[in-house]
Formats: C-alpha cells, sequence, structure tokens
C-alpha cells in the first residue's frame, strides 16, 4: 500500500509542499501519496489523531501548529526540542517529532548561496517561533557571532538565553554594527512594514535573506537598494522538505534542480 504524508496548517491551500514532494518521489522513486489537510484553528489534535488512524506515516506543520505539534509528541529529536516546536512528524507506535526548518536555512545559506557560515557574524531578527527555530541550527553551522534583535528586547533576551553564543539587543542599539548575514524573521513583512533596523546595516557585500517566501518584502527592497544581495526563504523551502523526506524514507532528495524549477515557474 502507498505511503501516506500531509502537510497540516491554517490556511494550507497555497503550499507548495504537495508539488514538492511530489518531485522527490519521482526522483528517488519513492511510492507515496502527500496531500494538504487545513485543520481548524482549534482542531490541529483531532485532525492529526484522525490521519494516524487512518494509517498515515507522517506530517509537515506549518502556521500555526507547530508548538502544539511538539507537545503532540511522544518523543522529539534535539533539532525540535531546541526549536520547542515541531514541523516533521513521524508515526510509528508512537508519535515522533523532528524540526527540520533550521538545517533547512542552513543548507540554503552554505549549498545553494555559497555562504561561508563558519567564518560569518549574523544578525537575526525577530524572536517569535521562526526565529526560535534556527537559532540553534545558526550555532551549530559554526557562525562567529550571532546578534538577536528585537522590538520587544525582553524577547530576544529571552531567547538567548536559552542559547549559549548568541546575544540580544532592540534595534537601536545595533547602529554602526556591521553583519555578513542578515536574517529577517520576523513577519513585519506580512503587514508590508519594515522590522527598523537602523541605516547603515544593510550594505554592499552581504547578503539579506528573508525567511518569507514568493513576496518581495520591505526588508528585501531595502537590501537591495542599499546594493546588497538579498533573497527569500523559498530554498529554505525545498530545504527543510527535503530533509523531512529524508527523516521519513531515509532517501536524501537533491533539493536544487526543484528549487530551480519553483524558481523559473
Ligand atoms: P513567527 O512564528 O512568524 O515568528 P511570532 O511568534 O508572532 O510569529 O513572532 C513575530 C515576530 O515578528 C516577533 O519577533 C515580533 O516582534 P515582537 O516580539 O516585538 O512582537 C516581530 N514583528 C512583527 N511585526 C513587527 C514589526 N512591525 N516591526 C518589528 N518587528 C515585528
Amino acid at each position: 500500500m502507498t505511503d501516506r504524508y500531509a502537510v497540516i496548517g491554517n490556511p494550507v491551500t497555497h503550499s507548495k509542499s504537495p508539488w514538492i514532494h511530489a518531485e522527490f518521489a519521482r526522483a528517488c522513486g519513492e511510492d507515496i501519496e502527500y496531500r494538504r489537510i487545513e485543520a481548524p484553528l482549534e482542531g490541529f489534535t483531532a485532525a492529526v489523531d484522525l490521519f494516524r488512524a487512518a494509517g498515515g506515516k507522517g506530517l509537515n506543520v506549518t502556521l500555526p501548529f507547530k508548538q502544539q505539534a511538539f507537545r503532540y509528541c511522544a518523543t522529539v529529536s534535539e533539532r525540535a526540542r531546541s526549536a520547542q516546536a515541531a514541523n516533521t512528524l513521524v508515526f510509528q507506535k508512537e508519535p515522533y517529532g523532528d524540526n527540520t526548518d533550521g538545517v533547512g536555512l542552513v543548507r540554503d545559506l552554505t549549498a545553494n548561496l555559497e555562504i561561508a557560515l563558519g567564518r560569518g557574524s549574523v544578525l537575526l531578527m525577530g524572536a517569535g517561533g521562526a526565529a526560535q527555530g534556527v537559532v540553534g541550527a545558526l550555532l551549530g553551522a559554526g557562525v562567529s557571532r550571532l546578534v538577536i534583535a528585537n522590538r520587544t528586547l525582553a524577547k530576544a533576551q529571552a531567547l538567548a538565553a536559552r542559547f549559549p553564543g548568541a546575544s540580544a539587543c532592540g534595534y537601536d542599539a545595533l547602529a554602526g554594527e556591521a553583519f555578513d548575514l542578515v536574517i529577517n524573521a520576523t513577519s513585519a513583512g506580512l503587514s508590508g512594514d519594515g522590522p527598523g533596523l537602523p541605516s547603515g546595516i544593510l550594505r554592499r557585500r552581504m547578503l539579506a535573506y528573508d525567511l518569507v517566501y514568493g513576496r518581495d518584502t520591505q526588508f528585501l527592497a531595502a537590501a537591495r537598494a542599499a546594493g546588497a544581495r538579498a533573497c527569500d526563504g523559498l530554498g529554505m523551502l525545498v530545504e527543510q522538505a527535503a530533509e523531512s523526506f529524508f527523516v521519513w524514507r531515509g532517501i536524501r532528495p537533491d533539493a536544487r534542480p526543484v528549487l530551480a524549477k519553483l524558481r523559473a515557474a
């Protein structure tokens, strides 16, 4: 019988994950089915229970359910624990939770964008769920400096306190600083706002990366205007999917041709 997977979220109608996983399955010769499940905002657990009872093998979890997914699991990976969130569930006897977002970001940065993270100083903007999901992987990649900046300073401090090697500050305190990589993990772009960086942070010979994809955020537009290299999170999306596929199937698909197709579409 064909193994069944799905992405669960709300909303999930525009998710590219079914298409990405169909590409991976074809390339790897794996026979899987992968669909979308839109769970009601109060109905995550019931929807997952139903999917498991029907024999589902695994789920990708997207907004706003990643923290609930983490709590749903009997056991979790170190990556999920570090993010306090799960985006990949595996159903054997008990539900197991993993998180592939951070490694997806790091692979996009290092393999696709060819950034030498090991020597780089990184500014991470935001201290919510999206930021929390990538701090561990960035530090694991050996960045020389990781500063977490947030509008609400206390949240940046609380996040940095969980990760030796990270420091926290507000945006104003960044004036005069220089970074090789600035990552936007705020949801400011979704409302059309910029996160409020002091001028001079975005500059030539640096990479500005937005975790959001498919949308030219004010952050990316400002980065380009300042002469920086600017990139959205489409590569992270494909790389986190490739890692989820590996967690489920034990085969690591090549994300690059799939990313190239998505970029060309
Ligand atoms: P997500 O899961 O997408 O990270 P979240 O947990 O609600 O969502 O976190 C949103 C992040 O975007 C927070 O860091 C938030 O800053 P605050 O902690 O100060 O609220 C940040 N954010 C949202 N809108 C913003 C704006 N207009 N300017 C700056 N930061 C913003």
